[in-house]
């Protein structure tokens, strides 16, 4: 079954066609980033004309790199939510559009579903069951994935999402935008142990987050620092790595304590904060030491893209579950309402 799958959540736009029997045909992709920069964040409004600008020509591009045309074609997935509700609908409008010219069936995916499994794209994939650490720039939640549309949640943060701190951290810093890549390209300068940052709810069991704090103590520090030594040009790098050693350091006593508390050895890093190379060497050798395994996709799987949506939209259609002809676009979506298949 060839499947295309659409990503429009918010600001990037990616098609994808998957096929059940030869795998990943093609995946194409446009970020927004430089149209949001000047703005220092997602505007939703903007993001929506964007997509509406992308999404055909993207489209036209992925047919041809999978060397095949829209005829052939056995079904649409598109990311239904969560997300912009202004960009959401522009990939399920056409993703349903194009489902009907074609006659084909239709699925909404989850996109953090999507997240979640995108490490199944690559050679080796994990197997069920695992836990899967999920940090975006909307979500940071531990789940324990015993198959696909089986997640029950272990914690998740109860404030900012961990991208959601990078990002805001890196604008307290004057940094720019996209905040995560920046501060951590800033923070391979900063030496590391020079101030040292709290590593939030760690002090207490649970599995739960809490980064918000950290954006105000990053602050703080920067601020008296740069009083006390007007001039320091290592200063921001040097409070970058501190910031990202206490995200990293927090994420990694939880992942721990997932694993030890369900006994589960496989684990599997998702979402657009994986991409952070300090967090996957540390989630790494953290699991070589438990006789378990890491599992991440590459890092372009990590952040937004078609392939994601692709893949559990093949997975869900082969399952036989597509849904009546309407457009589905949903701005909040909690996982645990999925059908197991
Ligand atoms: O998964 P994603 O592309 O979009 C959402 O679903 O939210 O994640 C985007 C988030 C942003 O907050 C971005 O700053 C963060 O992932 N991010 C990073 C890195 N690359 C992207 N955070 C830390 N280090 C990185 N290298
Ligand atoms: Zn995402």
């Amino acid at each position: 079954m060839k499947v295309l799958g659409i990503e429009t959540s918010c600001d990037e736009t990616g098609i994808a066609i998957y096929d059940s029997e030869q795998g990943l045909l093609a995946h194409t992709l446009h970020s927004q980033v430089k149209l949001h920069a000047e703005y220092g964040g997602v505007v939703p409004e903007l993001a929506s004309r964007d997509h509406i600008r992308y999404l055909l020509p993207l489209m036209e591009k992925a047919l041809v790199e999978a060397g095949i045309n829209k005829i052939d074609l056995d079904g649409v997935a598109y990311t239904a939510g969560p997300g912009l509700i202004g960009a959401l609908m522009v990939g399920a409008s056409t993703a349903r559009s194009l489902a009907m010219a074609l006659n084909v069936p239709a699925i909404g995916v989850h996109h953090m579903e999507g997240h979640l499994l995108a490490p199944m794209l690559e050679e080796p994939a994990p197997g069920f069951p695992f836990i899967a650490l999920l940090v975006s720039g909307g979500h940071t939640l531990l789940a324990e994935v015993q198959a696909v549309g089986q997640y029950k949640i272990l914690g998740e943060s109860l404030d900012d999402a961990a991208g959601e701190a990078f990002d805001k951290t890196a604008k307290l810093l004057d940094l720019g935008y996209p905040g995560g890549p920046v501060l951590a390209k800033l923070a391979e300068q900063g030496k590391q142990g020079a101030y040292e940052f709290p590593r939030p709810m760690t002090d207490r069991p649970g599995l739960d987050f809490s980064f918000s704090g950290l954006k105000t103590f990053t602050l703080n520090t920067y601020q008296k620092a740069v009083k006390s030594s007007p001039g320091d040009q290592s200063l921001k790098a040097d409070i970058a790595r501190a910031f990202e050693d206490a995200v990293v350091d927090t994420l990694r006593i939880k992942c721990q304590r997932a694993v030890k508390q369900t006994g589960i050895k496989t684990l599997v890093i998702a979402g657009g904060v994986g991409a952070n190379l300090r967090l996957r060497a540390s989630l790494k050798t953290m699991m070589e030491k438990q006789g378990g395994e890491l599992f991440y996709p590459r890092i372009e799987f990590c952040t937004d893209n078609g392939a994601m949506i692709a893949y559990v939209g093949c997975l869900r259609l082969m399952a036989g579950q597509y849904e009546p002809m309407v457009i589905n676009a949903r701005a909040r979506w909690p996982m645990e309402e999925l059908e197991t298949i």
